[in-house]
């Protein structure tokens, strides 16, 4: 009786002991291993996926047992099977990555993440003491201040995705000169293409490097645009500029003209400052359906990597699906002046009531030309949200009747916000549209004349 008393005491003390062990445990592995990644200047490995919005960092407090209890409060321990604790899970997302060389990259960083946090919440899971405190207050709480929407849009997969959409789906018209690996030997009706680029080469290899923009893949282009502009020379137009989207080199360069040339009938070598001169003369111009685009992925770009979304109500719709499918607008009013930016909408039937949608189906953007004409590629409207952007889903247009609703920006809005879309009070007219087959490119136009918009009263 006596000794069983006894060893039972012992077990007590033993027991007591290791709780307290537990206890001054978790607290010395939080001080070694998860303050430093907390004091660290560098982005923990959520960089690998997520560009702005959430860091390891932000679920870590100052304090061992409050970095703890929120972290239990946020439901994101496992007090019964620490190592399936949620945050163990959001740091091992890594390794899921179908991107072997990010994986690989922030595989150290991962795993060093990884060893800590389980090895610290093992120790604190194993505190009755620490596990069963009373919860915190709300306003306790560590974790990312953006909502899960804004964290969604703030991935790098998500912006990639839109790149292509909005960049990568307009490269043809940089066509030969910017785009090497979509000339294609085979083709007969490269050859000239291939011919003359590499005649400008061999003329010009100063110019080289500057002419490889689209690479191989979006993502590798993606990059390459990023590093060159990391690489600017102090006075130089960066290729994205983050402060102002549409003074990006990679937008003015293309509507920018031929410089003259030189009495050896050489041209002369443009530079990256302003006034700017663009050895492939305009490309592109102010407001159209390409640079809408192209200043519309600039700008959500620049607004991600600055973490300036900090509501669900700051996120662009960016829902845009290119196509080649143009449509024109002739005879514009000669009220009208020229450049004046202009926006079509095409709306489709709606089949219940046989009236119109009143959402649209697709829209394109062009400008007033001398000869009273805009034209525009289609972009379709996708779905909204993260998992919405079907890239390579080839959109058709469905053949039967349509209404193009027409706006015209005479008052310039598009100046401050060359993204923007026109509202009701530009409205300037509709008129229907019958399509039967409609096919890509040019010279397969939808065309509208101006002459046919009507405004119907207001009933
Ligand atoms: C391999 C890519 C990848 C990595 C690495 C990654 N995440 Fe995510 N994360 C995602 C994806 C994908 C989503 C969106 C899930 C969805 O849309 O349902 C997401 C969403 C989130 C959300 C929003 C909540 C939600 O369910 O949508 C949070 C918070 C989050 N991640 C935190 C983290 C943290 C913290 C890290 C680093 C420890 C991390 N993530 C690392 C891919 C990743
Ligand atoms: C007919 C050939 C040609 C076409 C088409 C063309 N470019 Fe260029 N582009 C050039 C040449 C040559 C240069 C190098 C000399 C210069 O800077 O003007 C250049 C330079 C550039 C630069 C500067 C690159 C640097 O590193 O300084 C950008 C940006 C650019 N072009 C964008 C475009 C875009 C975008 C398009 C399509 C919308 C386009 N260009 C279409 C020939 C072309």
């Amino acid at each position: 009786m006596v000794t069983r008393l006894l060893v039972l005491g012992l077990l007590c003390l033993v027991v007591r002991e290791s709780l307290a062990e537990e206890g001054s445990r978790s607290a010395e592995l939080f001080e070694q291993r998860i303050m430093p990644i907390f004091r660290s200047s560098n982005p923990s490995s959520c960089i690998q996926c997520h560009l702005a919005a959430v860091d390891l960092k932000k679920y870590i407090l100052p304090s061992h047992e409050k970095t703890f209890l929120s972290l239990r409060d946020k439901g994101l321990v496992d007090l019964e099977n620490p190592a399936k604790s949620k945050i163990l899970t959001l740091i091992r997302m890594g390794e899921k990555d179908r991107d072997e060389g990010a994986r690989l990259i922030h595989a150290a960083n991962r795993k060093a993440e990884l060893e800590a946090f389980s090895a610290w919440i093992e120790a604190c899971c194993n505190d009755p003491k620490l596990r069963s405190l009373p919860k915190l207050k709300a306003s306790d709480l560590a974790g990312p201040e953006r909502p899960n929407e804004v964290i969604r849009h703030a991935r790098k997969i998500r912006l990639v995705d839109s790149f292509v959409r909005n960049v990568w789906s307009q490269r043809m018209r940089c066509f030969p000169c910017h785009t090497p690996h979509e000339l294609d030997e085979s083709n007969a009706r490269h050859r000239t293409a291939i011919q003359k680029q590499k005649e400008f080469r061999r003329q010009y290899p100063e110019l080289v490097s500057r002419l490889k923009i689209f690479h191989k893949t979006p993502e590798e282009t993606l990059q390459y645009l990023i590093d060159h502009s990391k690489k600017t020379p102090l006075g130089d137009i960066p290729m994205i500029n983050l402060k102002q989207p549409q003074d990006s080199l990679l937008v003015l360069k293309p509507m920018s003209k031929l410089p003259n040339k030189l009495d050896d009938g050489r041209f002369p070598i443009p530079g990256r400052t302003a006034p700017l001169f663009h050895l492939g003369g305009l490309k592109m111009h102010l407001n159209d359906h390409s640079y809408k685009s192209f200043v519309a992925w600039i700008q959500d770009y620049a607004n991600v990597v600055g973490d300036r979304y900090e509501s669900v109500d700051d996120l662009p719709a960016d829902n845009w699906v290119a196509t080649q499918y143009i449509l024109r607008l002739t005879a514009a009013p000669d009220s009208w002046t020229v450049t004046t930016p202009v926006q079509i909408f095409l709306h489709a039937k709606n089949k219940a009531t046989g009236g119109w949608q009143s959402e649209p189906v697709a829209f394109t953007q062009g400008t007033v030309t001398p000869r009273h004409i805009v034209n525009g590629a289609l972009f379709f409207f996708g779905k909204k949200g993260p998992k919405a952007h079907a890239v390579s889903r080839e959109v058709a247009v469905e053949p039967g009747e349509y209404l193009i609703k027409v706006y015209a920006d005479k008052t310039r809005r598009l100046k401050k916000d060359p993204t923007a879309m026109l509202t009701p009070e530009d409205f300037v007219g509709q008129a229907p549209l019958k399509v039967g087959r409609w096919r890509p490119g040019f010279r397969q136009a939808k065309s509208v004349s101006g002459a046919n918009l009507i405004v119907p009263k207001a009933d």
